[in-house]
């Protein structure tokens, strides 16, 4: 396992709009390194509740005394698109989601979420279920691939790179990120000042994770689960992702819940050029809060 750990984002705008009764009940759907969670007890008084979730059982198994000995936590190891089996409806004050993976996961070789360092190619946020990425690249139609690497990674190599992989898989099994990460460098003609290989992993990890599905779930959900007035803030990296909260704030594309939201202050929050600074990995993050209205 790797000993890198990660940094909160956003942490003073979150609390600042997330937080509105020091006594209320709040939902960490995003748990990780408990950068987030840690700061919302720290401003909670001693009738505040925080329950924080997170799929990863290294997330949730690895609890640091602060937590285990704080009788207002509680954790819970599943998927946020449960919330609701959890969280009763018209409760909770404010839901937290900060979207993706945590450093911790990145920079861990034998997770395989990074073309940066050789390991399996797994990348299951919940590894004890669902297909690895290694089945899906070895398996998947050259049509899907493509689609993935186009959609969700929106790669213009994207055809080169699957087929590529296509060709590739038949003489030998796919089973390394370094594996993966020369073929699409083999594939990709053109040199730019990003790795080529970032858009396909980051595209290969949404679909392996069902990442957008969970999205759509989770922003249902916490619409139940949040009481009128409470806040909802969703802290995303890509614009992909951003999209889906921002449409969901308005009104648009739900499949059940016709729960009206408002913004809170302006529609979305950017980190400071200092945590930027601090942090380069915040640099692409954006967070919107708005609150559940009648
Ligand atoms: C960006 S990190 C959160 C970091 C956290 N806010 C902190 O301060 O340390 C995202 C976390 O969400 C978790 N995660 C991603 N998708 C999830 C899902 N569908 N359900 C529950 N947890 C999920 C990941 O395992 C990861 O630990």
């Amino acid at each position: 396992m790797s000993n890198s750990t990660h940094e909160a984002v956003m942490t003073e705008e979150v609390l600042e709009n997330l937080i509105l009764s020091k006594k209320g009940l709040y939902v960490d759907c995003t748990f990780g390194s408990g950068g987030h969670s840690s700061k919302i007890l720290e401003h909670l008084d001693k009738e505040g509740k925080l329950v924080s979730m997170d799929k990863d059982r290294n997330a949730t198994n690895l609890l640091s005394e602060e937590f285990i000995k704080d009788s207002r936590f509680k954790i819970i190891n599943d998927s946020f698109s449960k919330l609701s089996s959890y969280i009763d409806k018209e409760t909770a004050h404010g839901v937290l989601i900060d979207l993706g993976i945590s450093s911790t996961q990145l920079d861990d070789s034998e997770r395989g979420f990074s073309f940066q360092t050789d390991g399996p190619l797994d990348m299951r946020i919940d590894n004890s279920q669902g297909i690895s990425a290694e089945e899906w690249v070895n398996t998947a139609s050259k049509k899907d691939i493509e689609d993935v690497f186009w959609i969700l990674g929106e790669d213009r190599f994207s055809r080169k790179i699957a087929k590529k992989i296509c060709e590739t898989r038949i003489k030998n099994p796919i089973r390394t990120t370094k594996e993966l990460s020369e073929i699409v460098i083999s594939a990709v003609s053109k040199k730019s000042k990003k790795h080529p290989a970032t858009n396909i992993f980051r595209a290969i990890r949404m679909k392996i994770n069902e990442e957008l599905e969970e999205l759509y779930k989770v922003l249902e959900e916490s619409s139940y689960a949040l009481c009128f007035g409470g806040r909802l803030a969703v802290i995303s990296f890509h614009s992909i992702e951003d999209r889906i909260v921002k449409r969901f704030i308005q009104g648009k594309d739900r499949r059940y819940s016709s729960i009206n939201f408002n913004y809170i202050g302006d529609k979305f929050i950017k980190p400071s050029l200092e945590e930027i600074k601090k942090n380069p990995r915040s640099r692409s993050a954006i967070l919107r809060v708005a609150e559940k209205v009648m």
